[in-house]
This record gives structure tokens, C-alpha cells and sequence, in this order.
């Protein structure tokens, strides 16, 4: 049985609401069928599953990007739509502009919500010192490693502050230690802004340093086959999880469960 966990948290309205949801590409390609998903305000799910299994689909449709062929699906009580100034979809590779420079990069999304030059100073600079950039500044995409270049992008992403993040492997291409410095500056971004994150990942460690709850994808596109709450204590240390034990155990739990899900 689909189990999506739609009373986490229950007090909380729900963000994400999909149900029944089937995306088909072509005749009769069907990639998602009759998956189920409730994701509640201020939530941070993270989504696992095989390749191919239709994670970026799923949060595709969610952003208005690819179309559901059954099934609803909403957002904040409303359909998906292409270019909501609600949702922030941030990949795996980063989009960052060559010719601007790292304050540059960050001021650019809040150029186009249309914040006047002084704010979007003030507000970029405040971003770009919390992901720890505040001495590369200047510099242009060319000169940044690329650990630097993502946290360009969760600066910019986070200094816009949408309600609704959706995050497709952002942290992929990083080594493991760098990914670790991502992870805690991601979970103080996202834990000020009260902002609701789903987050795709092939890394267990990275599912469960985040997350509230694990969602486990069949690899038929069948949906959602497991959960994994995560009642590790926030505010919560990368670093510092590495020699929990009960993080290991839920690591466990999600990599039988992953296991599983794959045949
Ligand atoms: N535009 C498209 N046209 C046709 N088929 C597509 C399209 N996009 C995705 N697919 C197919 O849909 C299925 C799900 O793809 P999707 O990219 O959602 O998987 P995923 O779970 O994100 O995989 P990965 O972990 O490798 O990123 C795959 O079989 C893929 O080939
Ligand atoms: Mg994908």
C-alpha cells in the first residue's frame, strides 16, 4: 500500500497535495501512475528512488512543467503553472550567469521580482555572507570551484524567498566533505524561511541529514511505497549526525527500504 504519510504534522495546512496522479510521454508510455503525495507547510520531504523511477517527472508536474494525464494535483490550494513567483526549482546543475559576479548572481532574481537597487544590495550581500561567500563576492562563475557555485545558488534561490522549494540532486556533483558545509548552510536557509522544500536525492546520508521525512518511490513509477519519518532534533549539525547512532539506524531502515523498492 502507497503509504504518503498525509497526517504528518497534522495542524499544519497541506502545501502539496497529489493524488492519483499519471504522467505519460507518448503512447503508451506510461512513466507515473496513480501516485499519491501530501508534502504540509513549512515540510522538508526528501524523494529516493531508482533512476528512472520518475522523481524529476514528479517534481516537474509539481512546477507546472510537464503535464498530468489523470489525477490532481495542487499547490498552496491551487493547479501548477509554469513560472509561479510562488516556487523556486533549483537543479543539479547550477544556472548561474557567467557574466555576472557572485553578488551579481544573487541580485539577479531579485532584480526580477523587481526590488530597488539599495534593498537588493543589502539583501544580497546578508545571503551571499551566509553561504559563506562574503570574501568571493566579486569573483565571476569562471573562478569558482563548484561546491562555491551551488552555494551561489541556494544564496539566490533562498535571498528571493519563495513558500515552495523544489531542489532535483543540487548537491550531485560534490564531493563528501563539501557536501556536509552544503547541507548545514542549506538547513539554516531553509530553517529561517519557514519555506517548504522537496528535495530529490540519490544519497541516503543527505535524505536524512535534511529531511523531515524520507519518501521511497517504487521503481515502476508506481509512487510512494515507504516513509521515513526522521525525528532527529533540529537544528541539526551535518557534521555532528556522522556519529549518531540513530542516524545510522535510519539509514539502514532507508537503504533495506530503497532496496526493496527496486525490485
Ligand atoms: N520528456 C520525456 N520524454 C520521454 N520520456 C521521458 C521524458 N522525461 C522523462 N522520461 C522518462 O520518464 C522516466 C522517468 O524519468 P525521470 O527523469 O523522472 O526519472 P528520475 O527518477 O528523475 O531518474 P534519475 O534518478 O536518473 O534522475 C524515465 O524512464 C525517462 O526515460
Ligand atoms: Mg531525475
Amino acid at each position: 500500500m502507497a503509504r504518503d504519510g498525509g497526517a504528518a504534522d497534522g495542524d499544519r495546512p497541506v502545501d502539496i497535495g497529489v493524488r492519483g496522479l499519471a504522467v505519460t510521454f507518448g503512447q503508451p508510455r506510461s512513466v507515473l501512475s496513480g501516485v499519491d503525495v501530501t508534502v504540509r507547510r513549512g515540510e522538508f520531504v526528501a524523494l529516493i528512488g531508482a533512476s528512472g523511477c520518475g522523481k524529476t517527472t514528479l517534481l516537474n508536474v509539481i512546477a507546472g512543467l510537464v503535464p498530468a494525464a489523470a489525477g490532481t494535483v495542487t499547490i498552496a490550494g491551487t493547479p501548477p503553472a509554469a513560472g509561479r513567483r510562488d516556487i523556486c526549482y533549483v537543479l543539479a546543475r547550477d544556472a548561474l550567469l557567467p557574466w555576472r559576479t557572485v553578488m551579481g548572481n544573487v541580485e539577479y532574481g531579485l532584480e526580477l521580482s523587481g526590488i530597488g537597487r539599495e534593498e537588493r544590495a543589502r539583501r544580497a550581500a546578508s545571503y551571499v555572507d551566509r553561504v559563506g561567500l562574503a570574501h568571493a563576492r566579486d569573483l565571476y562563475p569562471s573562478r569558482l570551484s563548484q561546491g562555491m557555485r551551488q552555494r551561489v545558488s541556494l544564496a539566490r534561490a533562498f535571498a528571493v524567498g519563495r513558500s515552495l522549494y523544489l531542489m532535483d540532486e543540487p548537491f550531485s556533483a560534490l564531493d563528501s566533505q563539501t557536501k556536509l558545509v552544503l547541507h548545514d548552510q542549506l538547513l539554516g536557509l531553509w530553517e529561517s524561511s519557514r519555506a517548504t522544500v522537496v528535495f530529490v536525492t540519490h544519497d541516503i546520508g543527505e535524505a536524512i541529514t535534511l529531511a523531515d521525512r524520507v519518501l521511497v518511490m517504487s521503481r515502476k513509477g508506481t509512487g510512494v511505497v515507504d516513509e521515513i519519518r526522521v525525528d532527529l532534533a533540529r537544528p541539526r549539525s551535518a557534521e555532528a549526525l556522522q556519529a549518531d547512532a540513530h542516524y545510522h539506524d535510519l539509514y539502514r531502515r532507508t537503504w533495506t527500504s530503497l532496496k526493496a523498492s527496486a525490485q
